[in-house]
């Protein structure tokens, strides 16, 4: 009998951006999420030749934001500048992640769309595993939606 999909397990679109120091690591989470059965649109870079973060987190923010993705991913060297970076587009909630728990809880609490990795911090298969648990998760609403909504709201006046 062939496997069934869980619930959970829908398929996603999920747009994906990396500099030079996240390049690796993308090709890896890219490919990783084809073989679960999601789409990817990559973003770039393409290479592993210096490049500057902050476009790659803009694009991957703006196929969010727009509504191209369901879902961000976004690599560089720490994570951070690209987070920074896909934060600057309205509607974008990036979350650095370094573990399972991070990535559960920027989803459960933040209700976080794009999700942020340091290549140069923590290891593939920690990537990976939080990528899936980031996936499956979901976001639990409550006290929770009243904080995200505070946020939306501040984006409104700017
Ligand atoms: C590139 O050297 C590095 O600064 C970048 O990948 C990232 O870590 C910035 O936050």
């Amino acid at each position: 009998m062939l496997p069934q999909k869980s619930e959970k397990s829908n398929i996603l679109k999920i747009a994906a951006g990396s500099d030079h120091a996240g390049y690796l690591m993308k090709t890896q989470l890219v490919e990783f999420l084809k073989e679960l059965g999601h789409e990817v649109i990559d973003c770039g870079t393409d290479s592993t030749e210096s490049v500057d973060y902050p476009i790659y987190g803009q694009k991957v923010g703006h196929q969010v934001a727009e509504g191209f993705a369901e879902m961000g991913l976004c690599v560089c060297g720490t994570g951070i500048g690209i987070s920074i970076a896909a934060n600057k587009v309205k509607g974008v909630r990036a979350a650095v992640v370094h573990d399972c728990s991070s990535a559960i809880l920027a989803r459960e609490h933040n209700n976080a769309n794009v999700i942020c990795f340091g290549a140069r911090l923590i290891g593939d298969q920690t990537a990976k595993d939080s990528l899936k648990e980031f996936l499956d998760a979901e976001f639990l609403g409550g006290r929770h939606l009243r904080r995200i909504e505070e946020i939306s709201e501040m984006e409104r006046y700017e």
